[in-house]
């Protein structure tokens, strides 16, 4: 039997936020989201998470995450405190309790395992992760002897100057023998700089204690202010531009652009320098994203270029052309081959294969059909002050430049708009439709008024 709980109770004072520190986002998701998806693969019997800061705030982010038990602890005090609150949620429970610290968001599921690997092949009653770090300020130092067993864990700021010169430190990630720990929790003292209950602090109470040190010091980032927030980010970042390198993504300037986990690439993506992709992103072979682009739930065929524009929520077919300086808001699907230019922003309207937007225009709530040509800085007015309207335009049809189309308005296929119309009527197939002062020349204007002058 295995459960799980993560400490996710604490302020997080060093962060100075006014979201408590476990919501505090990395590369798309939040940090307690990370510590808790990484223990997905061991399938425990049990998953608690530890609430006592703005408990909920955290418990209504975290709601949607099935068989969670939420545990309350109130005032925190301390990390052992915290684990003290399990007594009851644990009555009678006989099997492993993985601890992780909710503010350890880089670890990998395979290293758990290891962990858990260690834990099972020494008999032990507590693994504890730990890391030689370079600068192990501030994180708690462990005491182990050449086996592997750990007789005391110090915090940084309870260390004397000798201790500090110890560089294994604690990953604040734990396994124990819950029968094991049940037996010591309530011996728990406050006798320590902070004045709060330690989990470290059982681990010299327990027969057996050994440690299991990870291979790359950088999984166990424990992150206590933005600083360190920062260096995570850059880290995961690191490790998602790694990953789709290797499955055939270019960077032309890696570390300027950003992606989250639920970015998907075909082969021979290019991603252009100052580019960031957010949310789910689903993007075909062969595209061409950048420079200078932001794309969030964003769907692209195969083969779209984007240069210097914004994708929110859209859909793309194969061979389109976007920007530079185009803004495709939510709900914007456009078909194969279409092009959409400088300047122009398209919202929840569809664009049927062919098209062109190519200049200064807005196109919202519309339908566009095939090889529809839209002239520079044509406008679709959708709104009435009360309520959005829609515009179609039928296959084969040309706006003339600075049209406007008052919705709700139907044009009809190959129809021609010309250039400065503002049309309120539906216009039918074929038909030509202009509506605009006719032009009035008055010969000799100018010779006439300067005689006047
Ligand atoms: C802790 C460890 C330290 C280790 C480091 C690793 C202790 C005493 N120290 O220090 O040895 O090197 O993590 O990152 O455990 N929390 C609660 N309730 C509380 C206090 C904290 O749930 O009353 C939670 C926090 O929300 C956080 C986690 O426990 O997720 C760790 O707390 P934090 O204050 O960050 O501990 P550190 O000082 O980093
Ligand atoms: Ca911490």
């Amino acid at each position: 039997m295995l459960a799980v709980a993560v400490l996710a109770a604490g302020k997080g004072t060093r962060m100075k936020s006014s979201l408590p520190k476990v919501l505090q986002p990395l590369a798309g998701a939040t940090l307690v989201e990370r510590v808790l998806a990484c223990c997905n693969r061991l399938q425990p019997e049990k998953r608690l998470l530890i609430v006592g800061h703005q408990a909920d705030k955290v418990e209504q982010q975290l709601s949607h995450l099935e068989g969670l038990e939420f545990v309350l602890q109130q005032p925190q005090n301390g990390t052992g405190h915290a684990v003290q609150q399990l007594l009851p949620a644990l009555e009678g429970f006989d099997g492993e309790l993985l601890v992780l610290n909710g503010d350890v968001p880089l670890l990998r599921p395979a290293t758990i395992e290891q962990l858990l690997n260690t834990h099972r092949s020494t008999g032990a009653d507590v693994t504890v992760l730990t890391a030689c770090l370079a600068d192990p300020t501030g994180y708690g130092r462990v005491f182990a002897d050449q086996q592997g067993r750990v007789s005391a864990i110090v915090e940084h700021r309870d260390c004397n100057e000798q201790q500090r010169l110890n560089s294994l430190t604690n990953a604040g990630i734990y396994c124990f023998n819950w029968r094991s720990l049940e037996k010591v929790l309530p011996l728990l003292d406050s006798d320590n700089d902070q004045g709060e209950l330690y989990l470290t602090d059982t681990v010299a109470m327990l027969p057996l204690a050994v440690h299991h040190e990870v291979a790359d010091p950088a999984e166990v980032n424990g992150i206590n202010d933005r600083r360190q927030l920062a260096q995570c980010e850059s880290l995961l970042q690191q490790r998602l531009r790694d990953h789709w390198m290797k499955e055939g993504v270019t960077f032309i300037d890696p570390s300027s652009c950003t992606l989250s986990e639920d970015c998907k690439f075909g082969l021979d993506v290019v991603i252009e320098p100052q580019t960031h992709l957010r949310g789910h992103c689903q993007i075909g072979s062969g595209c061409q994203i950048g420079p200078g682009s932001l794309l969030i739930n964003a769907d692209l065929g195969e083969r779209v270029t984007v240069l210097h524009s914004v994708i929110r929520e859209a859909k793309i077919g194969d061979d389109v052309a976007i920007g530079p300086f185009a803004h495709l808001r939510p709900g914007s699907e456009l078909a194969d081959h279409c092009r959409i230019g400088n300047f122009v922003e398209v919202k929840a309207s569809q664009i049927g294969e062919g098209s062109k937007v190519n200049h200064l225009s807005y196109i919202g709530d519309a339908e566009l059909g095939r090889d529809v040509n839209v002239g520079a800085g044509t406008i679709t007015a959708n709104y009435d002050g009360k309520n959005k309207h829609r515009t179609v335009i039928g296959d084969g049809s040309k706006t003339g430049a600075n049209s406007v189309l008052v919705a709700p308005i139907v044009l009809g296929s190959n129809v021609t708009v010309g250039a400065g119309s503002t049309l309120t009527k539906n216009v039918s197939d074929g038909s030509l439709a202009i509506s605009r002062a006719k032009q009035m020349i008055k010969e000799g204007w100018s010779a006439l008024k300067n005689t006047q002058d």
